[in-house]
């Protein structure tokens, strides 16, 4: 583990302001001094992520999920702390010294541009296959399937004539076979992963390539038609989305629109037919952070699945998913069971504007697929109708006036009034479900847990300066808990230096313990009317806890001491305890 100083730390997080970082992941809004957003750790509608400008901290009141801009990082991101330095310590333009660069992190690091390296050199071989005799099996397939030569090269794509040209070209240029089974070119036996296939590159929005697939040449082979390459350190098939790479350059001008597809052809062939804004899911149901990562670049999202594909239970979980990241979803319906790349080669580029232009907004398509479910047909399938409408009505933000109401009403017979009062019942449900009990606030510092209690409110009127704070009336033995005694000897150490403490290296000190946002907390509940009072019995009821233990500890050696002196030595350390105590 890297030692990073704290005041590196310090200035990286005096550089980089949590705003800033924050509102590239979320849609932030400003209110009075502090921002607000919808927790990106949990899934919320209203936002009750707040972000503090004045100490440069995050807080969720939902989830209770709270930190600085590292700890944003590690758990938005998955960064390991390293990690999270060395990518904000970039952000502000700082150099990390060289001696704390964290060594098992280095290692790691190292490993992965060497697979990007790899990646690099792979994708070239099988390119450059396309040129030589014995690649125009899959030259000729590709140019059947209407691609240009542009677009091959665009897309970077290529052919594996055989098992054993690709490992033979690489341990050739210098590479050996168990870091090329590790960056997922070569399988255990060590001939190629992708042999025969079709390759398309997996490309990074920076640029790197992290993976590939392989298609095989054969129209629907009985055996997997497309091959991607395993998890390695620069591939997570759940963090990509193909044709990123190039969608982040279309982006510049004011299009925010996506349209997510499945397969890598449909991208490559809607490119080719211009249009560029595409990105595929690569066949699986999509995850929270591919959704994150579009909102980044997107606000409103096409979906064009496959035929019926979008009305499937997995595909349904997504099109949830990218509108809870806050994009509009707009389902996209391609007739005749053809895939966007059949559908754009028949009716072109403005047949597929056509069908954009008529997507449906996720609620239509979702009422859609409920009618057609039913048929609506008889007063059981009415009902049946009405009841898992009535589900989708209840994620309106507005029920009253909706079009929708008025269509379910007219579907089912059931009046507009019962139809929204059940939705409202439905909607309080959910928000019920998602509600996470929040700790219990005990005021009353008699109770068990009042220590916890008084060390944090002791703890965090220390940190935020208040004014009621003597600091020479604080022990660090008054703190049992180790997360405490970290802080109170940051404390220490600050005062030591002269420079006052800073709430958001809490985290850091803590490594994003949870008692870190607890420790914060302790100030902001609103039902201590005096601070100054509250925190004076906090102090007395850490100092009596520390007296009694001592005199505790002292009876028990007492007990078993033969040593006289010692023994008078210990009675008199009990008396004068005790005197302290009243
Ligand atoms: P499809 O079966 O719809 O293929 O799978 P496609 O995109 O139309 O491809 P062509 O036109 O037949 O060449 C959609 C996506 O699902 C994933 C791939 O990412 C594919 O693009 N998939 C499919 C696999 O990963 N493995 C498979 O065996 C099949
Ligand atoms: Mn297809």
């Amino acid at each position: 583990m890297a030692i990073y100083p704290e005041s590196f730390l310090s200035q990286i997080k005096d550089k980089v302001d949590i705003v800033d970082l924050i509102s590239t992941y979320v849609n932030v809004q400003r209110k009075g001094r502090d921002y607000w957003a919808c927790c990106p750790f949990h899934n919320e509608k209203t936002p009750s992520f707040q972000i503090r400008t004045d100490h440069q901290y995050y807080k969720c009141y939902g989830c209770q999920k709270a930190g600085n801009v590292f700890s944003f990082m590690m758990e938005h991101e998955k960064m390991t702390f390293p990690e999270s330095v060395e990518f904000l310590a970039q952000k502000a333009g700082l150099e990390i010294p060289e001696q704390i660069i964290d060594k098992s992190y280095k290692k790691r690091r190292q490993e992965l541009e060497k697979i990007y390296e790899i990646n690099k050199a792979v994708a070239k071989f099988y390119f450059q296959n396309l040129t030589k005799p014995e690649g125009q099996t899959g030259l000729t397939y590709l140019l059947n399937r209407g691609l240009t030569w542009d677009t091959i090269q665009i897309f970077g794509m290529g052919y594996s004539y055989d098992f054993v040209s690709l490992p033979r070209y690489l341990n050739q240029i210098g590479y050996d076979n168990s870091s090329l089974v590790k960056a997922g070119v070569l399988t255990y036996d060590n001939t190629d992963f992708f042999g025969q296939r079709i390759i398309i590159p997996i490309i990074s929005a920076q640029g790197k390539v992290l993976g590939f697939t392989g298609r095989s040449l054969e129209k629907n082979p009985d055996f997997a038609k497309y091959k991607n390459t395993g998890a390695t350190l620069a591939f997570d098939k759940k963090k990509n989305l193909f044709g990123i790479n190039l969608f982040k350059k279309f982006i510049h001008s004011n299009v925010r629109s996506v349209i997510l597809v499945e397969g890598h052809m449909d991208v490559i062939a809607l490119y080719q037919a211009d249009i560029k804004n595409v990105v595929a899911s690569m066949g699986t149901a999509l995850t929270i952070e591919q959704c994150r990562h579009l909102k980044r670049y997107a606000d409103l999202v096409y979906v064009a699945f496959d035929g019926d594909g979008a009305g499937q239970s997995a595909a349904m979980r997504s099109l949830d998913l990218l509108k809870e990241v806050g994009l509009e979803v707009k389902v996209v319906d391609i007739k005749d069971g053809l895939d966007p790349d059949d559908y754009v080669r028949k009716y072109g580029k403005d047949g597929f504007m056509k069908l954009l232009d008529k997507a449906l907004p996720l609620i239509d398509f979702k009422l859609h697929k409920i009618k057609a479910k039913y048929k609506l047909d008889s007063y059981d399938n009415r009902t049946k109708y009405a009841s898992e409408a009535i589900a989708v009505l209840s994620e309106l933000d507005q029920l009253e006036g909706a079009v929708y109401v008025d269509e379910v009403s007219k579907n089912s017979g059931i009046s507009k009034e019962i139809l929204v009062e059940q939705a409202i019942e439905a909607k309080d449900k959910t928000i019920k479900k998602q509600v996470i009990p929040k700790t219990p606030i005990v005021k009353d510092i008699s109770e068990d847990n009042a220590y916890l209690i008084a060390a944090r409110f002791v703890l965090a009127s220390i940190l935020y300066a208040k004014n009621y704070v003597d600091i020479r009336e604080i022990e660090k033995s008054y703190f049992v808990v180790d997360k405490h005694i970290a802080l109170y000897d940051y404390i220490e150490e600050c005062l030591r230096n002269a420079t006052p403490p800073k709430i958001s290296d809490v985290f850091d000190i803590l490594e994003n313990d949870t008692e870190g946002a607890n420790v914060i907390d302790a100030l902001e509940d609103k039902s201590i009317l005096n601070p100054a009072e509250y925190y004076a019995q906090c102090v007395k009821k850490l100092k009596t806890d520390y007296i009694n233990r001592e005199i505790k500890n002292a009876v028990e050696l007492l007990r078993t001491e033969t040593d006289e002196l010692k023994k008078k030595t210990l009675k008199e350390r009990i008396t004068q305890l005790t005197k302290k105590n009243k």
